[in-house]
């Protein structure tokens, strides 16, 4: 049985933004919708139309290529969909406290590696992490094989190395006063995993962050795309959590991202945030987007401060993780990590927080994206201040 299109649908159809309205065999038109169809200018067309063949796409790649190569409206995702990703054979951590436990943690309850080996100076304290992580395979019933010990040549034949270990801030110290220690903690850390894991991709965690990278990427000797620094993940994270709390939402309708130096030379992009795909001055005043801007810089000083001795854990092994998921495919896109620089952003010979594409590999590309020139000049800022600490 055919419809009677009256007046009524034409105007419906209009409302709905429809240009073609299909006419089946049986439908009756009424004279007052073809002039009705005539004033508002909607085609009356025969049907059944034929409806085109779905366009086959490659998803990931053709949301990238849109929003990322062409958009000058551009921002590095907050969280992409899930993909099953790979998983790692070994994964060492040097350092067995607050993060790299916490690394080991997610690691093992989501089943990311076949084995997690985690290393510690601490009498013990790597073994007894490890044991406890196994007995959670009896409730989680999760395969992955935790072990422990002191031996940094614990190391060998792992694919990924997580190194966490030396000293964490005090309160009242900036990053950049654990140079010196945490230079020699990266110096042995460097040699055992130079001869011990020499195909591993390392992520230094260990502060200050940007030197410390460059520091193994030197002692190390292996190639720039091997040796990533972790601080944008965690500094993006916490930048995300101070504009959604300011605007009223929740962090995954945040899209925002941090460069520069994990230190006082940090740079959110705000040109390129958005909340709920609008810009920030959409949602916030200049002086909460400000107030946003510096939480991003001082949260992890601020857990210092609360805490008073060791900073923070969690979020930091999150972090963590999140490259250890762009690294496996199981989140795509670029997404900010610390890497040596070869002329990009017009910056070299230093390592800075920038957008990247990962893979199983390491570094596989440096994501140029369009700046502010306040915010470009913020980066060589970030170089700057990092060259000075290393002295070169
Ligand atoms: C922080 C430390 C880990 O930002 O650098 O919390």
């Amino acid at each position: 049985m055919g419809r009677v299109i009256g007046g009524e649908v034409i105007e419906d159809a209009r409302r709905r933004g429809r240009v073609v309205l299909e006419v089946l065999p049986g439908d009756i038109v009424t004279s007052l919708a073809r002039e009705t169809a005539l004033r508002l200018g909607i085609l009356l067309a025969d049907g059944p139309i034929e409806k085109p063949a779905p366009v086959k796409t490659d998803g990931p790649t053709a949301a990238r290529r849109v929003l990322y190569k062409r958009s000058a409206r551009w921002v590095a995702p907050g969280k992409g969909p899930h993909h099953r990703g790979r998983r790692f054979t070994k994964i060492a951590c040097v350092g067995a406290g607050g993060v790299g436990s916490n690394v080991a943690h997610l690691v093992a309850t989501a089943h990311l590696a076949d084995e997690i080996m985690l290393i510690d100076i601490a009498p013990g304290l790597a073994a007894a992490t490890a044991m406890d992580l196994n007995h959670t395979a009896g409730i989680t019933g999760v395969g992955t094989r935790c072990n422990g010990g002191e031996d940094l040549s614990l190391v060998a034949g792992a694919d990924v190395v997580v190194v966490t270990a030396g000293q964490a801030r005090r309160p009242g110290m900036t990053r950049a006063d654990l140079i010196n220690v945490n230079g020699r903690v990266i110096g042995q850390a460097a040699e055992a995993i130079r001869t011990q894991a020499p195909d591993a991709v390392v992520i230094v965690v260990t502060n200050p962050l940007d030197e410390m990278t460059v520091k193994m990427l030197r002692a190390t000797g292996f190639p720039h795309g091997r040796v990533l620094g972790m601080a944008g993940t965690l500094d993006s994270g916490r930048f995300r959590t101070a504009l959604a709390a300011a605007a009223g939402v929740t962090p995954a309708d945040v899209q925002a991202i941090t460069l520069g130096s994990h230190g006082d030379e940090m740079v959110p992009i705000t040109s390129r945030a958005r909340i709920r795909g609008r810009p920030l001055d959409v949602w916030l005043p200049q002086d909460q987007i400000d107030a946003c801007v510096k939480e991003a810089v001082i949260g992890g000083g601020q857990v210092v401060a609360l805490k008073k001795r060791g900073s923070a854990t969690i979020a930091p092994a999150h972090a963590a993780v999140e490259l250890l998921d762009y690294m496996r495919g199981a989140r795509q896109g670029p997404v900010p990590v610390s890497v040596m620089l070869n002329g990009e952003y017009g910056i070299r010979d230093v390592v800075l927080g920038m957008p990247a594409n990962l893979g199983m590999s390491g570094l596989l590309s440096v994501e140029e994206m369009r700046l502010t020139p306040a915010e470009t000049k913020a980066l060589h800022a970030a170089a700057a201040a990092v060259r000075t600490r290393l002295e070169i």
